[in-house]
């Protein structure tokens, strides 16, 4: 006999090619606790219809609960004939409680909106842990703005030099965007809670008068599926997912990249902590910084996923059709490759050792102060183009010379415009250019350090 959940009106089994393409227990594994969940909470409704005596409700559930045991414990596994997770756990409960008892429970379901409120309640409960991991990167970069609150280095922009700004600010402007990854998984939560498929059926709901909302509240959702063919049908959930974790990867990327190159013999801004950096097998002197290439490497594996997802979900019709069960592969290896990545990243950052002296002497090089000299004009009066003008006058001339801005005298300032008397000066400083950066968001030490609060505010809200 078949183990197949659908066998009655076939002739014979399946095609071993057909069982070997259509089987998907090797990767859907994962799902098996949360389809006992669901299972427990569907023979509640059975029972509630009056589908389960009291007596086989009790049965039921302490014969989900002993599968479930045997599940952890590894005593229970999905058989070379189990056509997926559904199959191989009534089978299992059907072993467990006999035929009679154990045939009842799928009776209102289908593994339809089985499968679709699995991978909500999987995704969810991985969502919270991905977001723990998100919140220690976020709370790892703060710890380190804080510490080197004051300490000002090249900003750039186009990579070349531009303005001086902190250290901090910098490093700050990688926990935004994570905290923002962090709202998004929120509200990708908030949006999925109230949308537990179960109970919807195959697609068009079912006759034996089964309460979803009561599902849906066992299962720890806020609310059912307001449609039954879009809870058994849509995967975009699956999809903006694997978004958040793909855009979680590219932020990670490009701190990453910085790492790679502020490492280098040219850069010199950091040190990379032994335990996480690596060595060559030939090149006894090599400290490679392969965390930060693998998060660089893995981003390009998260991004993947989430295409490989919206092309399979593309034009697909309504309801249910078996490409869907393409879903899982792309985002379970989404969530395993954040949940091995972002503790190693982490702790890269937390021990990376910033070399201030350097970043404080090369924060003023490159000309850097340029824009201080011009907005100083502008408090002058100057209007702005003509301040411009002045100031791409004096790096000409510093530039023509070999000298920074700093070292034009009284009289190279006042040949190139009476404007620029040596009052000027107060500006060309890092300190003088950081300090007066001082609007919101600015990069002043005291917004800085408003900054820095206010960021850990948002932090505790996750
Ligand atoms: N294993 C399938 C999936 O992951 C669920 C089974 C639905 N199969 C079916 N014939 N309706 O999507």
């Amino acid at each position: 006999e078949s183990a197949a959940l659908w066998g009655g009106r076939f002739a014979g089994g399946p095609a071993d090619a057909l069982a070997a393409l259509s089987k998907s227990t090797q990767f859907d594994w994962v799902l098996a606790p949360y389809d006992i969940a669901g299972s427990k909470a569907h023979a509640k409704v059975l029972h509630r219809a009056g589908l389960l005596t009291d007596e086989d409700l009790t049965k039921m559930l302490a014969g989900l609960d002993e599968l479930l045991a045997d599940v952890l414990s590894g005593a229970f596994v999905a058989a070379e004939a189990d056509e997926d997770v559904h199959t191989a756990l009534e089978r299992g409960l059907v072993d467990r409680l006999g035929a009679e008892l154990g045939g009842r429970l799928r009776a209102g379901r289908s593994r339809n909106d089985q499968v679709a409120t699995l991978f909500k309640s999987f995704l969810r409960d991985h969502g919270r842990i991905i977001s723990d991991l998100v919140l220690d990167q976020v709370n790892t970069l703060a710890e380190q703005a804080e510490k080197h609150l004051g300490v000002a280095m090249p900003g750039r922009t186009h990579f070349q030099h531009a303005q001086p700004v902190l250290l901090s600010h910098h490093l700050l402007a990688h926990a935004w965007p994570l905290i923002r990854d962090l709202d998004r998984l929120a509200d990708w939560d908030r949006r999925v809670a109230a949308d537990s498929p179960y109970g919807s059926g195959a697609l068009a709901g079912s006759t034996l008068g089964l309460d979803p909302q009561f599902v849906a509240v066992e299962l720890g959702f806020t609310n059912s599926s307001a449609n039954s063919i879009d809870g058994t049908a849509a995967r975009d959930f699956v999809a903006e997912f694997a978004f958040v974790c793909a855009q979680i990867g590219i932020d990670l990327s490009r701190q990453a990249e910085e790492v790679i190159i502020w490492a280098t013999k040219e850069f010199g801004f950091v040190q990379l902590d032994d335990a996480y950096s690596t060595g060559s097998s030939i090149m006894p002197q090599k400290k490679n910084p392969d965390i930060a290439e693998l998060a660089r490497g893995k981003s390009g594996r998260l991004i993947g996923n989430l295409t490989g997802l919206l092309a399979t979900l593309k034009a697909q019709p309504l309801a249910y059709n078996r490409d869907l069960q393409e879903d899982k592969e792309p985002v379970f290896d989404s969530v395993d490759t954040l949940e091995v990545l972002l503790p190693a990243f982490t702790g890269m950052i937390r021990t990376l050792r910033f070399n201030t002296e350097r970043l404080e002497e090369l924060a003023p090089q490159g000309f850097s102060l340029a824009t201080d000299i011009a907005e100083w004009l502008v408090k002058q009066k100057v209007p702005f183009r003509v301040a411009h003008e002045l100031a791409g006058a004096c790096v000409q001339e510093c530039e023509k010379r070999g000298i920074e801005l700093w070292d034009l005298s009284d009289e190279d300032l006042a040949a190139i415009s009476p404007a620029l008397t040596p009052e000027v000066r107060t500006v060309l400083s890092v300190e003088g250019s950081v300090a007066s950066r001082n609007g919101r968001g600015g990069t002043a030490t005291d917004r800085v350090t408003e900054q820095l609060a206010e960021l850990r505010t948002r932090a505790t809200e996750h």
